[in-house]
């Protein structure tokens, strides 16, 4: 099987490739310090091995929960908010068929989420669609304790109880938490609903490989064993005895720091697949929520091609020169469309006839790239061969390795999220929740 692979060519003029390979010492030192815990953030370092030593007992566990659901539910609402939901999502949407869910004949249970915003009017409308369908909930919270998971979980869990009594609705509702600890740990106790549990050394956005990420996307038909043998790939092609030219994660992690040294303050993930685009929300919590911390961090952005062409093209091409570009290029496509032959040629196409729409979106893409190089952005390229689990595997151990060592170049802990309390915190107050009296008070003198 094939690799992932990494190019870095058009990354200069602005950062040489001498400045890259000056870094190695450094990334080296910061792999080497993910691997054995030596520095900030070490006790949520679990995912380091995490594809190599999943057990089997687990793995099958998973499956046999996946395919108990699957003969029960024709629709399974995936509850979770940030890490508990981000990696599921990426890695279903990048791997089913972009029309499936529209579909009445299937094989697999259509997938939706909840629990990842607060809007009355999606809640209503997710109701609404589950009205009269076989519905099953797989709630995730590693606190257990989520305003939003919690609150959809609520309203979810009375609906599925009214609709096929408690006794089965316990059968299908399986929760995903800490081993002990947490508000959905003791709920899931008192109704002896089916668990699985979240590492404790794992945190949220680096869950996607335990069960979080893993029953979900076994519930959406997906072989998860490939996605585990994908990301163990590179598990080994990063680990800490790996040279530096060899390691994609470290060079990866040094471009784009020496990038972000020269200014270049915003990085945007670019696909040519629309499946991809929840792949890239998914890393932008990744990288946004391990790095943007004492007042630093590259700002993480992501854009859908040939679409975003023809909106932020424009200020990706011309406007402030602060950004670099990853682009996400898939070499293979699983299908295969030619272009027809046309008599009246209304459409000036038929210079294209015979040809694979793909060889169309890859002209797209070189000639984005090259244009984007000449306006001034940076270009780093990860050349995935296929979207298979295996690949996706790949990259998804790829992005977190390479997530690790940067935090830890750029100097911040890449593992806490002190920041997201803000919010709450003023949420709660202003909800005037039992305990916040004080903070209550003091917004009420603002607002
Ligand atoms: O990366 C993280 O830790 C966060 O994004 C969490 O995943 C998110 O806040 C959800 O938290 P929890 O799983 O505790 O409900």
């Amino acid at each position: 099987m094939g690799k992932l692979k990494l190019n870095i060519n058009d990354v200069a003029p602005w950062v040489t490739i001498d400045e890259v390979n000056l870094m190695a010492d450094a990334a080296n030192m910061a792999n080497v310090a993910l691997h054995e815990g030596t520095l900030a953030g070490n006790e949520f370092l679990g995912w380091v091995d995490l594809p190599s030593s999943i057990s089997e007992q687990v793995i099958e566990e998973i499956e046999a929960t996946s395919i108990h659901l699957r003969s029960r539910c024709d629709v399974v609402v995936v509850i979770g908010i940030g890490g508990s939901y981000l990696g599921a999502k990426a890695v279903i949407d990048s791997l089913t068929n972009s029309f499936d869910w529209l579909q009445t004949k299937r094989k697999d249970p259509v997938i939706v989420y909840a629990g990842n915003n607060i809007s009355e009017d999606y809640l209503h409308e997710l109701v609404d669609y589950l009205d009269g369908k076989n519905f099953g909930i797989i709630n995730i919270s590693k606190s257990g304790t989520t305003t939003e998971p919690a609150l959809s979980f609520r309203i979810l869990k009375d609906k599925l109880e009214n609709e096929v009594g408690k006794e089965e609705s316990r059968n299908r509702i399986v929760a995903i938490t800490d081993a002990s600890k947490g508000a959905l740990r003791t709920l899931a106790t008192k109704e002896g609903y089916k668990t699985f549990v979240i590492p404790d050394n794992v945190g949220g956005r680096y869950s996607v490989l335990t069960p979080v990420g893993l029953l979900p996307i076994a519930v959406a038909g997906i072989n998860i064993r490939m996605l585990l043998l994908g990301a163990s790939e590179m598990e080994k092609e990063t680990g800490k005895d790996v040279v530096f030219k060899n390691n994609l994660s470290a060079i990866y992690a040094v471009t784009r720091n020496e990038l972000y040294k020269k200014g270049k303050k915003i990085e945007i993930l670019a696909n040519f697949h629309p499946k991809l685009h929840y792949f890239a929300e998914w890393w932008k919590q990744l990288f946004g929520e391990s790095e943007g911390k004492d007042n630093k961090g590259i700002f993480n952005a992501a854009v859908d091609f040939t679409t975003d062409l023809h909106s932020m093209g424009q200020w990706i091409q011309e406007g402030e020169r602060t950004i670099f570009e990853t682009i996400l290029s898939v070499d293979k496509p699983n299908e295969k469309i030619e272009i027809p032959h046309d008599d009246a040629d209304l459409d000036g196409l038929n210079y294209l006839q015979g040809k694979r729409v793909d060889e169309v979106n890859k002209m797209a893409e070189l000639g984005t790239r090259l244009a984007h190089v000449d306006g001034g952005v940076p270009n780093i390229v990860i050349q995935i061969p296929e979207l298979t689990p295996y690949y996706i595997g790949q990259l998804i151990y790829f992005f977190e390795k390479a997530c690790g060592i940067s935090g830890y170049l750029l100097g911040v802990n890449p593992f806490n999220q002190p920041g997201v309390e803000a919010y709450k915190n003023n949420m709660f107050a202003l909800l005037e929740k039992p305990g916040f009296e004080k903070e209550t008070e003091e917004l009420k003198k603002r607002i």
